[in-house]
């Protein structure tokens, strides 16, 4: 984002809490927000809205006020870029600078992941939202239309953070809770009890250097089923 935050920011009906959904009762609320706004105000077909990405691969923000859902949005992840989706406001909630929060958090996590780029599918008339952001319109692409909308993509390329993780972040910080990478978490204080045993003392003790007696018993790989992939 360019860090320019509207000027009627404050006009919120109370402080936006963003955060990444992980129990069952926060992907709830998703469904409850996106099902009243995408399926009963766009008209949007039920397959179409949940459209089988929610729970693979996907993150989700969910923006509370006061305990209340207002509005949810979708990143999922590819290659080298992650792509923002299903962004909605309540309609009551609208104007209050919700959206704006949410992206800015979204962008932020995708960042901090180490991803530079940002797309977006941008309904036609809302191309001028998603440019405030830094997503903008790739202009040598076509329109084009689903759930009945036409739409452009639009694409933002930020810097990278200095603080992005990477493969060397100590191990305990990439287990944390996504985008909670920042505090310790439940497996932080799990380290904290120290190993039990490095190693069974089976394994240990099969010192032949082909593990050829283990496999005697068993039959070895050759004599085991092949596993074909379904
Ligand atoms: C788009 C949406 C998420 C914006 O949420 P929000 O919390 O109202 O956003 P913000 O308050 O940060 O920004 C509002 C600004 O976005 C722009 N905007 C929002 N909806 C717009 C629309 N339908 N047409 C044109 N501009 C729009 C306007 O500039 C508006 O400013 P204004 O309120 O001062 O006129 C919300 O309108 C929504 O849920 N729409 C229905 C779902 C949808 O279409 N999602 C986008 C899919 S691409």
């Amino acid at each position: 984002m360019d860090g320019s935050r509207p000027d009627d920011f404050a006009r919120s009906p109370g402080p936006v809490k963003v955060r990444v959904v992980r129990t069952l009762d926060d992907f709830q609320k998703i469904v409850a927000l996106r099902a009243l706004i995408y399926m009963a105000e766009q008209d949007c077909p039920y397959d179409e809205e949940f459209d089988g990405n929610d729970l693979a691969g996907a993150t989700h923000l969910l923006a509370e006020i006061g305990g209340e859902p207002v509005g949810c949005m979708r990143v999922r992840w590819f290659c080298d870029f992650a792509k923002v989706e299903r962004s909605c406001v309540r309609p009551d909630f609208r104007s209050f600078r919700i959206g704006w929060v949410m992206m800015d958090h979204a962008i932020d996590l995708i960042r901090r992941k180490g991803y530079r780029k940002v797309l977006g599918h941008a309904q036609e008339h809302l191309v001028g939202y998603w440019e405030r952001y830094g997503l903008l319109p790739r202009n040598e692409r076509d329109t084009f239309v689903f759930s009945d909308r036409a739409y452009r993509e639009v694409l933002g390329i930020f810097p990278q953070r200095e603080d992005a993780l990477h493969l060397d972040v100590d191990p305990l910080v990439l287990d944390r809770p996504e985008g909670a990478w920042d505090r310790p978490g439940p497996l932080d204080r799990s380290a904290a009890r120290g190993a039990k045993s490095a190693m069974p003392a089976t394994a240990k003790s099969d010192k032949s250097p082909s593990g050829a007696a283990g496999a005697g018993k068993t039959g070895g790989r050759a004599g085991r089923g092949r596993r074909e992939t379904v």
